[in-house]
């Protein structure tokens, strides 16, 4: 069955070569699923050699795991770390028929990631972002084929969330959507199209309710508290950990922006700008035997 808004997958551009910008932790686990899926050469890039290694290091890592795990074979782990591979060089996106950014949340480095793209890849080249939040229609907004861009924003962690949110953008042709969903369908996600507005919808909806639980917790009301009183919503892990997995930063960088555009819907603990601008990534320690407690710095500065 069609997903709703999809156009005639008949439009759908073969995908023979991936290329992801950013070699951080979506977009290891984003190269993996291409590769794992896919069975494409997978290309990551970023910005020194030191970062590259390490992406191309997990995916790697990754695949032993799977490996260990017996899900896959020792044929198939050594063909999948074969078809992973870095470079620094954009021109080794060339040949790519889709290639997928996972950069800082920041839209002017992103414009920047897609303008330099151009120099290298076809016209035809489905550019495809993984932004969580910022407007898709304002990042092609710059580019000789804006067309060619659409949002395709995935869950951490990648390899096991379903949903895959395709966002089109103003610009956005048929035969860039389609190819997207039929990408989508080979991921073997579930994809849906979402409107370009800011967050789309799972971000949308996990901001106000994280921002809820910060806040209970900024009246008074103890961590552990706030974590347990989410129990009946029967969700598969608590929200302080769940923050712990999105990454802090990248939770606060999507409620400033949920909060730029919906003030009166949205706001920014600040208690959780402290926790950032520290360092901190996790509410939550644990000891050797197993027990959770808070990490006592993080209950010094969440005053
Ligand atoms: N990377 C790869 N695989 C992972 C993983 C990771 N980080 N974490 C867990 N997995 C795999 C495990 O290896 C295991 O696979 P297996 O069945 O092949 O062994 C499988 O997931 C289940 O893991 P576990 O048995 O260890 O643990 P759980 O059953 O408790 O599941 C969970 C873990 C899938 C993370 C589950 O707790 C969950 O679904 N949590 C909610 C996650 C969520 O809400 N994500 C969305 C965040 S919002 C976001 O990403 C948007 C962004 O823009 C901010």
């Amino acid at each position: 069955k069609r997903p709703v808004g999809a156009p005639d997958k008949g439009l759908a551009r073969p995908v023979t070569k991936v290329g992801v910008v950013g070699a951080g932790l979506m977009a290891g686990q984003m190269a993996l699923l291409f590769a794992r899926r896919l069975h494409v050469p997978v290309v990551l890039t970023d910005i020194d050699q030191t970062r590259l290694d390490k992406g191309v290091g997990y995916v790697h890592g990754e695949v032993d795991k799977l490996l260990g795990k017996g899900r896959v074979s020792p044929d198939e782990a050594n063909r999948l770390k074969a078809l992973v591979t870095g470079s620094l060089d954009k021109a080794a996106f060339a040949d790519a028929d889709f290639v997928i950014e996972a950069v800082f949340e920041d839209l002017g480095v992103k414009q920047q990631v897609f303008a330099e793209l151009e120099q290298h890849v076809s016209a035809e080249c489905v550019l495809a972002t993984n932004t969580s939040s910022l407007s898709i229609t304002e990042m092609a907004s710059k580019l000789a084929h804006p067309e060619r861009v659409v949002g395709f924003h995935f869950f951490n962690p990648v390899a096991v969330m379903p949903l895959l949110e395709i966002v089109r953008a103003d610009q956005t042709d048929d035969a860039t959507l389609a190819t997207a969903f039929a990408t989508g369908k080979q991921l073997k996600k579930s994809s849906v199209l979402v409107k370009d507005a800011p967050s789309f919808v799972v971000n949308r909806l996990l901001t106000r309710f994280m921002g809820e639980v910060l806040k209970s917790v900024d009246e008074g009301t103890p961590f552990d508290v706030a974590d347990k009183a989410t129990e009946p919503l029967g969700l598969p892990m608590s929200p302080l950990i769940l923050l712990q997995l999105v990454g802090s930063a990248v939770a606060l960088h999507v409620s400033e922006t949920m909060h730029a555009a919906y003030p009166d819907r949205f706001s920014v603990s600040e208690n959780m700008k402290a926790f950032v601008a520290a360092g901190k990534t996790a509410v939550w320690q644990w000891d050797a035997q197993g027990n959770q407690t808070v990490d006592p710095e993080v209950a010094e500065l969440w005053k």
